[in-house]
């Protein structure tokens, strides 16, 4: 049997990939983390599954229950919300299946940056403008910061910085941010991109605590940057009429001759 770690979108149960959806439906045990994951999701479970909510379980009972299914001989399909490869709780799974010697993969989900910069219809990487997007958190009650990863040190790059975790302590995110990026610096907070309820604001660090009205609710992301709903950035060379590329070479002596590899 095989452990299937599957990302499951940040929220619209139609977001998820084809093969996620077929590795639920395939699997006759599915633990799922209920606080993000959508239960629509769970419609995709064979129909006398046995559907597990991890939501109030430590990581001990998460596992008995994996080792459990193990050992009787079924497939898991593992639900995290968004993405694995950030904030999903993956890695000490893994570690301890791997300690167990019990198999495991991991599908890939679309992750909330994704989302709620889909909902800003926002391109956070723009020409000219940022080409680098960090993802990161303030410290929590559960999880503090590693020395050196700082809003502050992020701030100092400039980059567009997609901050989850965090919305409960606007003010602190603003007050760091702001000597860096500059009061007028773009900003927008998505709560719940793709859930129904989906809420988006956009404003500037200067305007952002006004804008929100108050609102802390936690699901929310925030995005900062030039980047954000610029309209004054470079065209990309890739697609410039008279840029020599393998795909379209131009002029009288292309680098890339057709018909090269
Ligand atoms: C534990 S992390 C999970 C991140 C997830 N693994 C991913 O790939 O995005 C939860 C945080 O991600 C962000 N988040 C998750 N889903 C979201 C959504 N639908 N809309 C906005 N932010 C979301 C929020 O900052 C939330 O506090």
């Amino acid at each position: 049997m095989t452990v299937h770690f599957i990302g499951a979108g940040p929220g619209a149960a139609d977001l998820i990939t084809l093969r996620g959806r077929d590795l639920i439906a395939s699997c006759p045990v599915c633990l799922y983390a209920g606080s993000l994951v959508p239960e629509a999701l769970l419609q995709h479970c064979p129909a006398d599954a046995r559907i597990i909510n991890t939501a109030s379980m430590s990581l001990d009972e998460i596992i008995a229950e994996i080792k459990s299914a193990h050992d009787s001989g079924h497939d898991i399909a593992r639900l995290h919300s968004g993405d694995l490869s950030v904030w999903s709780a993956m890695g000490e799974q893994l570690r301890r299946l791997r300690a167990l010697d019990i198999p495991y993969d991991v599908t890939p989900g679309v992750p909330a940056f994704a989302a709620a910069a889909a909902a800003l219809g926002a391109e956070l990487t723009l020409p000219g403008v940022a080409q680098s997007l960090i993802l990161t958190r303030t410290s929590g009650r559960a999880s503090s910061m590693p020395d050196g990863e700082t809003l502050e040190n992020f701030a100092k790059t400039g980059a567009t910085l997609a901050i989850h975790l965090s919305v409960h302590v606007l003010e602190k995110v603003i007050s760091e941010l702001t000597p860096h990026y500059g009061g007028d610096c773009p900003v927008a907070i998505v709560w719940r991109a793709t859930w129904p309820d989906q809420r988006v604001i956009k404003a500037t660090l200067e305007t952002l605590e006004d804008a929100t009205g108050g609102e802390r609710g936690r699901t929310a992301l925030i995005l900062v940057g030039r980047a954000i709903g610029a309209e004054e950035f470079d065209e990309s060379c890739l697609y410039a009429g008279d840029y020599d590329r393998r795909y379209r070479p131009v002029g009288t002596d292309p680098r890339f001759p057709e018909g090269t590899e």
